[in-house]
């Protein structure tokens, strides 16, 4: 029976059906999508992080409602995402447990500093760049609560990276030389970790195939990440700024740009736990948590005194 069960699943995935939070799936599936949805609810919620560090230092007042409305999105994001994941059966709980005691992955880019204001346009037009061009494939996941919060996501996404983008424009047509300078240097650190948001190379990617075979996932990593530098290139020649490659150039005959090798070595170091902001990103998280004890706490007890007074 067990085997029926598995082909009628496998038999709706290849028609391209989405499969819903109370249709019967293998488990194996139902456990990669709480690891993929968890992680990416983690990595909105820590990404608040090192653009929350200049919303009291943003230039301009329109510069700070900008800021502070894409991190409340992010927030946003999270909350969407964690409730995906709850329709699977597990909860925010264990969810933030797992991220707090260091068991859950979050997105490796947001274990780097945002050393000054330049950077925030340039975590914009990358980073949210990189991010959409992995997310818009996502809408049309497998699995339909997931698919359907990435379509809200993937379209605040798109503001966020336009604002980036504009915000160096300014910077880089208006601004003096010392801030021109400004943008490069945030471009030169920032250009490889984003990268790396795509995700080891395929053949180095332990759960790609499986992935892909149930329309988890639509493209792979390194079909992703040359997307994005695809894109990404006439971007910063309109910008000004150099990219910090010197193999990148474009290939006729791939149709494609040629870049040079990624360090891995960096990238594992930084999922492992050891990247330039690791520690302060958890306990971070972990304090913001033990501060909101008492808020909980009342919520709950403001929840109980209203289901005594309804039972009464
Ligand atoms: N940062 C941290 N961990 C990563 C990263 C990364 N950039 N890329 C891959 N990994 C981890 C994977 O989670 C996996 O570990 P696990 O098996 O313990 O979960 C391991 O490295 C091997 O990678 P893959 O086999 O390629 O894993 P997967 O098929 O899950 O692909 C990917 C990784 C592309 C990130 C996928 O999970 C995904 O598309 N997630 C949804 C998008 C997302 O999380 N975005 C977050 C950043 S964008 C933002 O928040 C603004």
């Amino acid at each position: 029976e067990e085997q029926a069960r598995n082909a009628a699943f496998e038999q709706r995935i290849d028609d391209g059906d989405f499969i819903e939070a109370k249709d019967w799936m293998p488990d194996h599936y139902r456990k990669t999508l709480v690891r993929q949805i968890s992680q990416h609810a983690h990595s909105e919620i820590v990404g608040m992080l090192p653009e929350g560090n200049w919303i009291t230092r943003a230039p301009t007042l329109k510069r700070k409602a900008i800021l502070l409305a894409k991190v409340q999105d992010e927030g946003g994001h999270g909350l969407y995402l964690y409730s995906a994941a709850e329709t699977l059966g597990t909860s925010r709980d264990q969810m933030l447990d797992a991220l707090h005691t260091g068991k859950a992955k979050y997105s490796s880019i947001f274990n780097y500093p945002t050393l000054t204001w330049a950077d925030i346009g340039v975590i914009g037009w990358l980073v949210d760049g990189a991010a959409i061009m992995n997310q818009v494939p996502l809408c049309r996941c497998s699995y339909g609560p997931y698919a359907r919060a990435m379509i809200r996501i993937c379209r605040e996404e798109s503001f966020h990276q336009r604002q980036g983008y504009e915000s160096l424009l300014t910077m880089m047509r208006d601004g003096t030389d010392a801030q021109k300078a400004m943008v490069q240097d945030a471009v030169n650190r920032w250009w490889w970790p984003s990268l790396m948001m795509f995700g080891p190379a395929d053949k180095d990617s332990p759960n790609s195939e499986q992935s892909m075979r149930w329309g988890i996932k639509r493209l792979s990593n390194d079909e992703l990440r040359q997307k994005f530098v695809d894109a990404t290139v006439p971007q910063a020649e309109i910008l000004g700024v150099t990219l910090p490659d010197p193999q990148l150039a474009w290939n006729a005959e791939r149709d494609h740009y040629d870049f040079g090798p990624i360090d891995w070595s960096e990238f594992w170091r930084v999922v492992g736990g050891d990247g330039p902001c690791n520690r302060e990103r958890l306990s971070a998280r972990v304090k913001a948590w033990e501060d909101g004890a008492w808020v909980r706490d009342a919520a709950l007890a403001h929840a109980q005194k209203r289901a005594t007074q309804a039972a009464a």
